[in-house]
């Protein structure tokens, strides 16, 4: 089965949750890289959550968007994202619908935790296109492999 085939809702399609992490890559804070990216989770319910980057001058603490949304989840109480759409692209180009933007492996790692199953929706010249995780970080970390 396609990972299409296996989006979790009804009434929010790939393509939506892409649109509303480019409203969240609006929201970034990335004065140092100009690259703003913007994620939006997916949960039960049709429940989203956006978020994005955030910069410091302190480069290296830096907080990618996917894990930005891991941290509000979290504190929110949730635990289980369906899927997360990331959009994302520096401030001088107009491509964030058509170019993807794919999660780098420490946000692969950290969305791994919490639903290896995760559908990852990021854009194409073709609309919006979901990927599993599971095939984007084959082999991951684990303290209990078999
Ligand atoms: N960035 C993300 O937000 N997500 C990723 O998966 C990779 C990179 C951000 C971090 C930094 O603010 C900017 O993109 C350039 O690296």
């Amino acid at each position: 089965m396609s990972a299409k085939e296996n989006w979790p809702s009804q009434k929010i399609t790939p393509d939506d949750l892409l649109k509303m992490a480019r409203e969240a890559a609006r929201r970034s804070y990335a004065p140092y890289s100009r690259f703003h990216v913007g994620a939006a989770m997916l949960f039960e319910g049709d429940e989203v959550i956006q978020s994005c980057n955030v910069e410091n001058a302190s480069y290296g603490i830096t907080i990618c968007a996917e894990r930005s949304g891991v941290v509000i989840m979290v504190s929110q109480g949730k635990r289980k994202p369906l899927a997360i759409a990331v959009a994302g692209s520096h401030e001088d180009r107009d491509d964030y619908m058509t170019l993807a933007c794919p999660p780098c492996g420490a946000c692969r790692q950290t969305l791994m935790e919490f639903n290896p199953d995760i559908l990852v929706v990021m854009a194409s010249k073709d609309g919006a296109k979901v990927w599993e995780l599971r095939k984007l970080l084959p082999h991951s970390f684990t303290l209990d492999p078999d």
